[in-house]
């Protein structure tokens, strides 16, 4: 009797937590099986935020093809919040979001698009608005209420706190808040976040903020482009379907680099199975901005299935080769020039997996040109400062 009950009991109470935790995960882990692409204000826009500044956003997103080339989360960083309520809940700026957060939610959702916020894990965001630190399930269920669809949490002011203890709290937070909702984690890369954050966020940033330059630095540790790709080159074996190293947002169209330049940054976010935030104004963009955002064999390599992140597999000092395994046996490649004068730059078949005497397909994604099917090897010359990227297909 006594045994008996014990069994029923023991098979009662799996029935009833397995399942449950089971469903919460398994929809929480499926928010990103490829890498998130969207909008995020902050590179462009800093603390110049409002209700006009999203819609027009999210209406550009639509009408300039970023929508149809897969871009989906249009997201608010720091400076949308002024304070809280009496009752602690998170209080918007009135004067810039005057409609409330719902019905923007409602307005970027009606674009077909999903709608994004920024918080912090500490005391303040780095704007000095309220963080989410003892307020983490309270906000969690706010946005859930809100319609909000993806959540940045940063670092700053944060003194005495465990990054993972943390972060693991907001995540807990929002998965049981009633709304599938994409964590990015940002935290500069600081604890090694790829080594506790699969499981715990989406994404997590891998270094300090990117700079619209190619390789200036900032005291505050602001870096640019060369720089971030530098620190990408271990991180390989830690992306996959779900949680992704994130390099930061994009630069692209904000005006300091070149067009190569920006081609370059676009190249390596999609070789590194980054996520692709653009961070540049969609509503005034040059023909050849739109045209590095919408490349949709580019975009194709990022988003590929297998979810493999790309590596270095050739360092020549000036000159670098880096690989990305696709689906179908398939290759991306980047010969990348980083130095100051044009060089030819080869990427032999036995670099990157290819038997040596094997035939390929090779394409050009920039030139969007086949190049015929080769053998053993391809050499093109690449501009300083810029890439050749192909796809290759035995
Ligand atoms: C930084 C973060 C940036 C941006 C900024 C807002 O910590 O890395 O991407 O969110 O805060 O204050």
């Amino acid at each position: 009797m006594q045994k008996s009950y014990c069994i029923c009991l023991v098979i009662l109470l799996t029935a009833a937590f397995i399942p449950a935790a089971h469903a919460e995960d398994s929809s929480f882990e499926n928010l990103a099986k490829t890498p998130p692409m969207g909008w995020n204000s902050w590179n462009k826009f800093a603390c110049n935020v409002s209700e006009d500044l999203i819609r027009s956003t999210a209406d550009a997103m639509v009408a300039t093809g970023m929508k149809e080339a897969g871009y989906e989360y249009i997201v608010i960083d720091d400076c949308w919040q002024v304070s809280r309520d009496e009752q602690g809940n998170i209080v918007p700026d009135p004067k810039r979001f005057p409609s409330g957060m719902k019905a923007l939610a409602d307005y970027v959702h009606s674009k077909g698009l999903k709608f994004g916020l920024y918080s912090d894990a500490g005391t303040a965001t780095c704007q000095k608005r309220p963080g989410s630190k003892g307020f983490e399930e309270k906000d969690a269920r706010q946005y859930a209420a809100w319609g909000v669809d993806y959540l940045k949490y940063d670092w700053c002011n944060t003194e005495g706190q465990d990054a993972r203890e943390a972060y693991v709290k907001m995540s807990r937070a929002l998965r049981t808040a009633g709304r599938p909702i994409v964590f990015s984690i940002c935290e500069w890369g600081t604890s090694q976040p790829w080594l506790w954050a699969p499981g715990v966020g989406h994404l997590w940033r891998t270094t300090g903020d990117i700079q619209d330059c190619w390789d200036c630095s900032q005291p505050w540790g602001g870096m640019g482009l060369i720089h971030i790709i530098d620190l990408q080159t271990d991180l390989h074996p830690y992306a996959g379907p779900g949680h992704w190293n994130d390099p930061d947002m994009l630069e692209v169209g904000n005006g300091k680099m070149t067009a190569a330049e920006y081609r370059a940054h676009f190249s390596f976010w999609s070789l590194l199975a980054a996520p692709l935030m653009a961070g540049n104004d969609l509503r005034n963009m040059t023909q050849e901005t739109k045209d590095i955002l919408t490349n949709k064999e580019v975009i194709a390599v990022d988003q590929d299935p297998l979810g493999m992140q790309g590596r270095k597999v050739a360092d020549g000092g000036a000159t670098e080769v880096w690989m990305k395994p696709l689906s179908g046996a398939a290759r991306a490649v980047i010969l990348f020039n980083r130095g100051n004068v044009a060089s030819p730059i080869t990427v032999l078949w036995e670099q990157i997996g290819l038997a040596p005497g094997a035939e390929a397909q090779v394409r050009d994604l920039w030139a969007g040109k086949d190049l015929g099917r080769l053998k053993g090897r391809f050499t093109a010359k690449v501009a300083p400062h810029d890439v050749v990227m192909i796809r290759i297909q035995p």
